[in-house]
């Protein structure tokens, strides 16, 4: 049996296999791919390179062996991931695998914005399916925010529709941390873990923390929702995804991602990444 990752080239699944590699030989990690060149490095440390596109049931069919702990980490082609997931469902069911963990949404069933969707429907097929399974319910991560700052700094301001609403985002990392733990411990099938930052921040504070180590004055320009659509598609946001951008943001504010439950930071034993450490990162 192996410990399986799918999506580990993309940004989470990639800093997974580094957690899992700091835990268990090379030998004991297998990580399904759709891109085979983009794993070679992985493959050259000896972890084994199964390749399986989500959209692609013949080759997931050998994706996966009996007693297989698996990793599903979701896609990102809104729209099509409840039937891609179930494809990878469909093959890990019928390899017998030991474990299923699935990465859905801070909330579970009460995520009711338009992102979280595809990941409801996605729990709700593991269920249906009688694998063990661990849900690995994350929030935001840092990184949505940091990515975002050369613009925030050029503007002068964070801008966002979230009104008073609070974040308690994290690293990535920490979420790959979380991952690898269940992944390579005991006593985590079938739970649940509604994953989150040990603190929840505001935007004005965000914006504060920014001012505070670029030097330059940034602040909290809140908008209305049709605003904030249109400087995102303005921006040159394609306008679907500009709108689930500004859904997530309706979400932020009636309090949806600023659950702080403190299951990220008892799986992986230490406190989660402040937003200040992230902004100070992507700074540098
Ligand atoms: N919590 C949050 O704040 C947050 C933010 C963004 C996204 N997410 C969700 O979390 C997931 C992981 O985040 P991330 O930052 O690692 O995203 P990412 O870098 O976009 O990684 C997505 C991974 O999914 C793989 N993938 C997509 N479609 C596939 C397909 N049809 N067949 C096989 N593999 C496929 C990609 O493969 P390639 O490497 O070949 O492209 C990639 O490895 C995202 O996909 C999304 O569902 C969460």
């Amino acid at each position: 049996m192996s410990i399986v990752v799918t999506g580990a080239t993309g940004a989470l699944g990639r800093l997974v296999v580094g957690e899992l590699l700091d835990r268990v030989p090379a030998d004991r990690v297998a990580v399904v791919v759709r891109d085979a060149a983009k794993a070679a490095a992985l493959a050259a440390r000896g972890v084994e390179v199964r390749v399986a596109d989500y959209d692609d049931p013949a080759a997931l069919a050998a994706a996966f062996r009996a007693g297989d702990r698996v990793l599903l980490i979701s896609g990102n082609e809104f729209g099509r991931r409840v039937a891609q997931h179930t494809a990878v469902l469909e093959a890990a069911q019928a390899a017998g695998v030991a474990q299923l963990a699935y990465t859905g949404a801070l909330g579970g069933p009460e995520a009711d914005f338009d992102l979280a969707a595809e990941h409801r429907a996605t729990e709700r097929a593991v269920l249906d399916s009688g694998i063990p399974y661990t849900f690995l319910r994350n929030g935001w991560y840092h990184e949505n925010y940091t990515r975002e700052l050369p613009a925030v700094l050029e503007r002068g301001a964070v801008v966002a529709s979230a009104g008073e609403g609070r974040v308690a985002s994290a690293a990535r990392a920490d979420y790959a941390a979380a991952a690898a733990v269940v992944l390579t411990g005991e006593g985590h099938l079938n739970q649940v873990y509604e994953l989150s930052g040990d603190t929840a921040w505001s935007f004005a504070e965000y914006a504060a923390e920014v001012s505070a180590q670029s030097g330059k004055e940034v602040v909290y320009e809140a908008v209305p929702a049709q605003q904030h659509l249109a400087i995102l598609t303005a921006a040159g946001m394609p306008e679907g995804f500009a709108a689930i951008m500004v859904d997530v943001d309706a979400a932020i504010a009636r309090g949806r991602l600023a659950g702080t439950s403190g299951d990220l930071s008892r799986l992986t034993g230490r406190p989660t990444t402040p937003v200040s450490e992230a902004i100070a990162a992507a700074l540098a």
